[in-house]
């Protein structure tokens, strides 16, 4: 009898595939330990709708089957159906049944400082200004470059996905980095070690540092809110909830910049038509200014002075708003799609001029900053993303990253505003985004590969002088640029 009954059920639970797990279950039976019970993160990344925006349905099909070689996430192909696979696909980016809560109480569970004090001078002997910090998208690490010598004096794992640049102190001894999924990381460059960590959302767009570094702000996405921590520590200061005035619903925060000359942030919305100004008082409890625009407004280009600001409009070109007035005072007759936050100024015959790169167009804009007119419209290899440039050298460095011509650099005298040279590092590889040596004398190129590298270029030969393997690099920064407002990158 007993036997007999024992059958039944092992015929049962055979068929129990058959009888479609729900996605829920299949999520905390075959990804939880991982991705955790609530979809947070663990020792995987975060796996919420905010989070996967960029892994389209075919990708994370891709992923969940195959696994990713190389890290601990698993092949499931063997194991579950392609029904259970496109499920979990369904599941993990749909919003959670209980809305997402990461409060005070949850960043501050997460907080962590480093015991021990750190050094009191650099543990190594590269000149800490000239030091470049570069992120290798690829498999999630971060490489300390000698800025000098052109080599690797650390290495260490980030977490998963860096997201906006890297913010320094004012005295280029700390780095401070954003993850995806909401980490922020306070880097010691004399100890060469990770000094503070929190976890300030759970998908978060970028950080910025006030002028005196004393106080990070976050730009969240979920939740939605901006966070403000005590620079020193990473301690909690303030998280304020980005509610317009009147309204039931938050906003998302695009990005939040310095503005060191207005003593404030000043934070890019995405629901709302509202900018935000937050002075860096806020910290202690000082109002927020809200500033009412036509519609809401992404990425941001800000001139010298921080009185202007240009943002790009969802519909037609990007405005300027006079931050002191609150007023629209004109509007871009740009072409295309132009990425504002790349944007780079020099003086050209007796004004100063902004130049963007542009993601849907073959030409880079350039713009008076007085009249707001465009003065030239350069045509370029193919739509691009990153533009740099450097006091010391006459000519700027474009990409054509968004075009079929992926693989072309092309220097534009900043005199002229003619392209000069077209560069082909590596022929059919993805060439990135330049960062400057401190003198201007190198410019480093990324390879955006995974078997990828960072090419040295001499400014003034634009022979290339080393090249440094690298898994996939993205952005590198040059303390020294970065520290001293280098307008020839962005901040
Ligand atoms: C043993 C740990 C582990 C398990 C179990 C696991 N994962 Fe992962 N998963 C990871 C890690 C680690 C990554 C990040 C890989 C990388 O560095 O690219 C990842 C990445 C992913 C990604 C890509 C995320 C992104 O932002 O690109 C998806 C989607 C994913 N996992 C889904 C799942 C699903 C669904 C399951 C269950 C069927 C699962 N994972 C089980 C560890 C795990």
């Amino acid at each position: 009898m007993r036997s007999a009954l024992a059958l039944v059920f092992v015929v049962l639970l055979a068929d129990a595939p058959a009888l479609a797990e729900t996605p829920t279950a299949l999520y905390s039976s075959h990804c939880a330990t991982c991705h955790g019970a609530d979809r947070f993160g663990g020792t995987g990344p975060a796996l919420l709708p905010e989070n996967l925006e960029r892994l389209r349905g075919p990708q994370a099909i891709e992923t969940i089957a195959n696994g990713r070689a190389a890290t601990q996430m698993p092949a499931f192909g063997e194991v579950l159906s392609r029904t259970d696979i496109a499920a979990l696909v369904r599941h993990v980016t749909s919003p959670p049944e209980v809305a997402p809560v990461w409060g005070g109480a949850e960043m501050l569970a997460s907080h962590h400082v480093a015991p021990g004090t750190p050094p009191e001078v650099p543990v190594h002997t590269a000149h800490p200004l000239h030091l470049f910090v570069v992120v290798e998208s690829g498999d999630h690490h971060v490489t300390i470059l000698d800025g000098d010598r052109f080599e690797p004096i650390a290495r260490f794992a980030s977490r998963y996905a860096l997201h906006g640049g890297p913010k320094f102190s004012p005295d280029g001894r700390f780095v401070y980095f954003a993850s995806r999924d909401g980490w922020i990381t306070k880097y010691d460059l004399y100890g060469l070690k990770v000094v503070a960590e929190i976890r300030a959302g759970l998908n978060t767009r970028n950080l910025a540092l006030s002028d005196d570094g004393k106080v990070v702000a976050v730009a969240n996405y979920l939740p939605r809110t901006l966070v403000l921590l005590d620079a020193a520590d990473l301690a909690p200061r303030r998280v304020l909830e980005v509610t317009e005035a009147g309204a039931e619903t938050a906003s998302r925060v695009s990005a939040v910049y310095q503005a060191a000359p207005r003593h404030s942030f000043i934070a890019a919305l995405k629901d709302t038509a509202e900018i935000w100004e937050i002075p860096y008082a806020a910290a202690d409890g000082a109002p927020v200014r809200r500033i009412a625009v036509a519609e809401p407004l992404d990425d941001f280009f800000f001139d010298t002075t921080y009185r202007r600001l240009v943002g790009s409009a969802r519909t037609g070109s990007p405005v300027v708003i006079d931050l002191d007035t609150g007023q629209q005072v004109a509007r871009l007759t740009t072409t295309g799609l132009p990425h504002l936050g790349s944007g780079i100024s020099w003086p050209w015959q007796g004004r100063i001029v902004l130049a963007t790169p542009n993601l849907r167009d073959a030409a880079i804009n350039v713009i008076d900053t007085e009249t707001w007119q465009l003065v030239r419209r350069i045509p370029t290899a193919g739509a691009g993303f990153f533009l740099r440039g450097h006091e010391a050298s006459p000519y700027v460095w474009s990409d054509a990253f968004l075009s079929a011509d992926r693989d072309t650099m092309q220097i534009i005298d900043t005199r002229s505003l003619e392209v000069v040279r077209t560069l082909r590092p590596e022929p059919g590889r993805t060439a990135a985004h330049v960062e400057f040596s401190h003198d201007g004398r190198h410019a480093l190129v990324s390879i955006w590969e995974m078997d990828g590298a960072i090419l040295v270029y001499d400014t003034a030969t634009f022979e290339i002088v080393k090249r440094l393997p690298m898994v996939k690099p993205s952005g590198k920064y040059n303390v020294s640029n970065k520290i001293h407002l280098s307008a020839g990158t962005s901040h």
